[in-house]
């Protein structure tokens, strides 16, 4: 399986595995980091799943669509690596990514 690399608000890293097909924030949830909310489940309605991207990887990443560049617009927080992990689905395309969780808003 395909390893993300997962970055938490204290600054620790861990390498998970995640499962092909599952969204970043699928997998980060799954692998236990409670600090990353997904409150409304990857609808795309929420912005609480924000995570910065390793810059290697944007190439990468497929295009963000017009709702999550609107969600990603009220974060305080967002800079030029700003994702909504729930709008990228994880595989091996993506090993090795490194993302880092937002902090709160
Ligand atoms: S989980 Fe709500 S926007 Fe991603």
């Amino acid at each position: 399986m395909p390893t993300l690399i997962v970055v938490n608000r204290q600054g620790v890293e861990r390498a998970v595995e995640g499962e092909a097909g599952l969204s970043v924030m699928e997998v980060i949830r799954d692998n236990g980091f409670d600090e990353l909310l997904a409150l409304c489940g990857g609808c795309c309605s929420c912005a609480t799943c924000h995570v910065h991207v390793d810059e290697a990887f944007k190439d990468k990443l497929p295009e963000m669509g017009r709702d999550e560049d609107d969600l990603l617009d009220s974060s305080d927080t967002r800079d030029a690596n700003s994702r909504l992990s729930c709008q990228i689905t994880f595989g091996d395309d993506l090993d090795g990514l490194r993302v880092t969780i937002a902090d709160e808003d």
